[in-house]
């Protein structure tokens, strides 16, 4: 099956270096940005500010904007839909399906790979979007009942009808990775990858690697936990997402708030921001693995955009990163509520 050509973005704007998402994606800026916040999830928003920091991303250099069509149940889509087709030539889209909801049910989530839902939820996504194609589209989840050639190749037919250019898969393991990459060219996995969760360094990392794969790491500041922007889950908004998630919540996050002095240490002595640390030692964690890697942490800040992309060309040094290798191998707690959400759940 062949894999369309996108063409570069015309004008790239200056201020962050470029990579490119597996052998024949995308360029972007090695940070992208994470939208999700701005619709859902991590409390109250303002919007005017979330579209005043979509263009200061772009500005910045950052390129490569993610969302999903779950995001607020469609509302990130239509926020961002209109600040996309304004810098259509500058901006990689990246968007994903693969978890259904109800609107009659705010707790219900299933996940479907099956080639008639792909089908679907593409055409809904370039609707709420109001693009005609999307730069990479990601099966979010894995449905292991289905078989994963038969989502890929549906996924690829949406590449030939023209809908997509390049495929993207979160949340996988290794093996999947491979078993994919045989059907069609992956560009890029988006998976959970900071100094707080390093369970994709178990296979899919290596995968990613050895096959010319991109890895877009989410949630690089550990949902903002790494920051010290909060220090348990009770300073957080009743609807806040983060209030489910074991790692943030009574001895689990009082155990874990205290895990990250060392990353506020290095700060302080390098007159740097955690936030930085912990987004320096992403990029730099990659390159021991050879892997071309793409954070893309969530803002919904203007003021925060100058610091994270700074972060990107912040090296830390051999006693630095020494200082930050026991973290993750002590974090109580796991990353999701319910485990089988995640790739780590096949492992
Ligand atoms: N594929 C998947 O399954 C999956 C899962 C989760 C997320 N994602 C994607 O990954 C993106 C990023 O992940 P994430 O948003 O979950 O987590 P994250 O990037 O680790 O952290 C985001 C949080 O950190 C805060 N923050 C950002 N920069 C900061 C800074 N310099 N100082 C202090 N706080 C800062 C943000 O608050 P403010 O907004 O107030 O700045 C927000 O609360 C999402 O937006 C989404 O697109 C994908």
């Amino acid at each position: 099956m062949t894999q369309s050509t996108s063409p570069l973005p015309a004008d790239l704007p200056a201020g962050l270096p470029t990579a490119r998402l597996g052998t024949d994606g995308p360029l972007v800026g090695v940070q992208g940005l994470g939208c999700m916040g701005m619709s859902e999830f991590y409390g109250p928003t303002d919007t005017t500010e979330a579209l005043a920091t979509l263009e200061a991303a772009l500005a910045a250099g950052v390129t490569l904007f993610d969302t999903a069509d779950i995001y607020g149940s469609g509302h990130n889509e239509e926020l961002i839909g209109p600040f996309v087709r304004a810098h259509r030539d500058q901006v990689v889209l990246a968007t994903k399906f693969a978890i259904e909801r109800r609107a009659d049910d705010p707790h219900y989530r299933a996940i479907r790979n099956d080639p008639g839902y792909i089908h679907s939820a593409v055409d809904a996504s370039l609707r709420r979007l109001g693009v005609e194609v999307i730069d990479l589209y990601y099966m979010h989840r894995r449905d292991p009942q289905v078989p994963l050639a038969e989502s890929v190749g549906a996924m690829a037919e949406l590449v030939q009808a023209g809908k997509v250019r390049h495929l993207g898969l979160s949340e996988v393991t290794g093996a999947e990775l491979r078993e994919a990459h045989a059907v069609h060219p992956i560009a890029a996995v988006q998976q959970e990858w900071s100094l707080f969760s390093r369970d994709v360094e178990q296979s899919v990392v290596g995968a990613a690697a050895e096959l010319g794969v991109g890895f877009v790491p989410y949630s690089p500041l550990g949902r903002g936990f790494l920051t010290g922007a909060f220090a348990s889950a009770t300073e957080l908004a009743e609807d806040d997402f983060r209030r489910h998630q074991p790692r943030f919540s009574g001895d689990n996050a009082a155990a874990n708030a205290a895990l990250i002095a060392p990353i506020q240490r290095i700060a302080a002595e390098r007159g740097v921001t955690a936030a930085q640390v912990a987004l320096a030692w992403v990029h730099q964690r990659a390159a021991v693995h050879g892997l071309t890697v793409v954070p893309i942490p969530g803002t919904r800040k203007r003021s925060r955009l100058a610091e994270n992309t700074a972060a990107a060309t912040l090296l830390l040094d051999a006693a630095e990163l020494a200082a930050l290798e026991p973290l993750a191998a002590e974090v109580a707690g796991t990353r999701y509520p319910d485990m089988a959400f995640t790739a780590t759940a096949r492992e």
